[in-house]
């Protein structure tokens, strides 16, 4: 599993007024990391300036000549001009996805090998020295993070690379610290919005079997960041997470289509006038998603297994079963 790598994605956005469906699509040309030559395995993010490729736009002619812009102030006045050009249907935004540092599930899935781990010891909150349900980070993790908030002031310094003016987060903790770690006291310009995120259920990676996946609960979330939004409806308890099924990939897009919705269609669009009038059109529903998709069961181990390189397989040749491990749900 790999963790900490941070993708900032052009996305383009079709909205269909009267049939509310939207497509998302991302605008390859300006990120390393949407290029089919960029190897993920080796890229570092930190060493080539957020991966923004050092190129001309469009754009740069409408500039004032009397002055340099940074790379990334021009990349900002490219997208700018390809809002104000664009179909009033259509809309860029520019995401900084970035993933979770290190976590104890993570040192414990490398710690018991993959199989293993999958089959039986993810099913478990812990052993008697490490616990790893909705693991936290470790000190390599906070590093990782903090090697985020590094380059953010880096950038913010050198290139007045215009700061995010949404930020979202997942529940889960180490997701809350890794934003926490990157963001907190960084020296933010002036005309910045403020480092305020809104804790969002549906923005969590795929929901396995695994108890790393098993949110806390609100006001466990509240008490670690208690100046932090948490959007309405944010039940006490993890109503996602079972312990039996898994999420399929198919229902993760659903679920990942719904949280970008949500993120273009209300808070970033408030001042866009064409996508308030399409909601108005569509009698105020939002926009539509496919219906859910069915998860899957996830067979395991009920004891450790036999130690395998390829497969989960339980000892005496017990045929794996779906039945939560962990009682206490
Ligand atoms: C862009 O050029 C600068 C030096 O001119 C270099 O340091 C940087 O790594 C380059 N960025 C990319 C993404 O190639
Ligand atoms: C528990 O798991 C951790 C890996 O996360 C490992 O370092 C530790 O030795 C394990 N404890 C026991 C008692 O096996
Ligand atoms: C949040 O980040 C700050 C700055 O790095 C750190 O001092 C603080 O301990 C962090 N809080 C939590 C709950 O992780």
């Amino acid at each position: 599993m790999k963790f900490t790598t941070l993708t900032p994605a052009l996305l383009g956005l079709t909205a269909s007024v009267a049939a509310y469906t939207v497509e998302y699509s991302t605008e390859t040309g300006y990120f390393l990391q949407d290029e089919s030559s960029t190897d993920a395995s080796t890229f570092d993010y930190a060493a080539v300036n957020f991966g923004l490729i050092n190129r001309t736009y469009p754009a740069d002619s409408h500039l004032k000549k009397h002055r340099d812009y940074s790379q990334w102030e021009r990349f900002y006045h490219q997208v700018q001009k390809l809002n104000q050009d664009s179909h009033k249907d259509i809309e860029y935004k520019v995401l900084f996805l970035g993933r979770h540092g290190e976590g104890y599930h993570n040192a414990a899935e490398t710690f018991y090998g993959t199989p293993a781990w999958n089959c039986y010891w993810a099913e478990l909150d812990g052993n008697s020295t490490t616990t790893w349900k909705d693991a936290s980070l470790t000190e390599n993790g906070i590093t990782q993070a903090l090697k985020a908030h590094n380059l953010w002031q880096k950038l913010i310094n050198e290139q007045n690379i215009h700061t995010p003016d949404n930020y979202f987060v997942s529940p889960l903790t180490r997701t809350l610290q890794t934003a926490n770690y990157t963001f907190t006291d960084l020296s933010l310009p002036r005309s910045a919005a403020p480092f305020n995120p809104l804790v969002k259920e549906l923005f969590r990676e795929g929901i396995s079997i695994h108890t790393c996946d098993h949110r806390s609960s609100r006001s466990y979330i509240h008490n670690l960041f208690p100046k932090w939004a948490i959007e309405a409806g944010f039940t006490e308890d993890d109503e996602l997470w079972n312990g039996v099924t898994g999420e399929t990939s198919a229902a993760q897009d659903v679920r990942s289509t719904t949280a970008l919705n949500e993120v273009f269609f209300t808070s970033a669009s408030e001042k866009d006038e064409a996508v308030v009038s399409a909601e108005k059109k569509g009698g105020g529903r939002g926009p539509v998603t496919s219906s859910s998709v069915a998860w899957t069961d996830s067979p395991h181990c009920t004891v450790p297994p036999v130690t395998s390189v390829t497969a989960c397989v339980c000892p005496s040749s017990a045929v794996p079963v779906t039945t939560p491990l962990v009682t206490d749900l």
